[in-house]
């Protein structure tokens, strides 16, 4: 047996310790023309696409954190670095203590990486025949099996889908047919990328649901990407941002939708009609609808609620509703503030020592704009 393949799976230190991390994607750039492209036979022209671009944070064990960014932004390529389906181009990465692109064994029983957008159970067999795989390829022992299957299925409302094809299934009900089959082995740390997408709300509810549950229960470590904020909003006290695979905050969440979000949205349903021009006095009015008798208007953060006290004493009001500018419009407004991506750093090569990387000037203390600061 190898020196590498003894790794030790260990809980000391925090479950995942990143630094410097890097992956640099070489890519084939095709010519235009046939003339062009026959040339390109012989000499074929490379671009880099610097996917991850140096990101440094760590996880203690049971935390559940967001891991935001539009789309591009570095954040699968991440989790499959972290889930040891890709090598790191530079920089270094520890979970539970393995370097995950080992791929031991010992390491693999341990995590899980859910794939919204992938499929990972046999698509003609019953779901039920994908998870007897999965129980002898991570050796789960039978009854541990048969009672971890029983609490997945109860905590999913499954039901009786695990005897269906798994393309007969709803898309509802194969997302939570993927969560068991990823879970069965009990997984101490889960890489989650955007389990929820597509689904209905309800479903998504109950996923997010099952996550809040099975996190209390089993302490499993979780790194969550998703585009839906209510996930996001729900599950994770702590959010990392990244863009152009650098990390741009890393902090509470409620923190940066306070730095972030300096708007807030008040709807108004309205007892009466009530003129456009009267409402514009009070905030800026992003729908106005039914003929005047509902509206949202968008007000600073720090004066809404004077606003919202406004409407009540002035007219005639029979629903007020308040709230936070979506996920989408808070990462925006990260980036608003943010200077453009410094791609002047020399790469790392494979196997090179760790580089500190851009983003080492993470400060754990607080949440902030790390590429602000790197990008200085
Ligand atoms: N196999 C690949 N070869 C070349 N480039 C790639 C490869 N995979 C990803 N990329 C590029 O790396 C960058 C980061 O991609 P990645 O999938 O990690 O982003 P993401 O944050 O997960 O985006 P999304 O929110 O759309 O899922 C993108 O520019 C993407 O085009
Ligand atoms: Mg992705």
């Amino acid at each position: 047996m190898s020196k590498s393949s003894v790794t030790p799976v260990t809980t000391a230190g925090p479950v995942i310790d990143v630094a410097g991390l890097c992956k640099y994607y070489r890519t084939y750039r095709k010519p235009e023309g046939l003339r062009a492209a026959i040339g390109g036979l012989f000499h074929r022209e490379t671009t880099e696409v610097r996917a991850v671009d140096g990101i440094s944070f760590s996880v203690e064990a049971g935390e559940m954190v967001g891991f935001l960014g539009p789309n591009g932004a570095g954040k699968t390529t991440t989790l499959k670095m972290l889930s040891g389906l890709l090598h790191p181009t530079g920089g270094s990465v520890r979970v539970l203590g393995s370097l995950p692109f080992r791929r031991e064994a010992a390491f693999q029983r341990q995590i899980a990486l859910v794939m919204g957008q992938k499929n990972g159970l046999w698509w003609d067999l019953p779901a039920m025949d994908s998870f007897v795989l999965n129980r002898e390829i991570y050796e789960v022992p039978d009854a541990r099996f048969r009672a971890t299957l029983a609490e997945l299925v109860e905590l999913l409302e499954l039901g009786d889908a695990l005897g269906t094809p798994v393309r007969q299934l709803s898309l509802g009900q194969r997302m939570k047919c993927e969560l068991v089959a990823a879970l069965l082995h009990r997984p101490r740390v889960l890489f989650l990328d955007e389990p929820t997408i597509g689904l209905d709300v309800v479903v998504q509810r109950r996923i997010r649901d099952f996550f809040r549950l099975y996190n209390e229960r089993y302490e499993t470590t979780v790194l969550l990407t998703s585009h839906y904020m209510d996930d996001v909003e729900q599950l994770c006290r702590r959010v990392m941002v990244i863009d152009h695979g650098r990390l741009v905050f890393d902090g509470g969440l409620a923190e940066l939708v306070d730095r972030h979000a300096n708007t807030k949205y008040v709807t108004v349903v309205f007892g009466q009609p009530v003129a456009r021009g009267e409402l514009e006095t009070v905030g800026s009015v992003v729908a106005y609808e039914e003929g005047g008798r509902r509206a949202t208007l968008s007000m600073p953060r720090e004066t809404h609620s004077r606003g919202a006290a406004a409407l009540l004493n002035t007219y005639q009001v029979d629903d007020l509703d308040i709230r936070e500018p979506g996920l989408e419009e808070v990462i925006a407004q990260v980036f608003q503030h943010r200077p453009p991506a410094d791609t002047t750093d020399t790469p790392d090569i494979p196997g090179a020592p760790d580089r500190p990387g851009a983003a080492d000037t993470v400060d754990k203390t607080a949440g902030h704009e790390i590429a602000a600061k790197a990008g200085a």
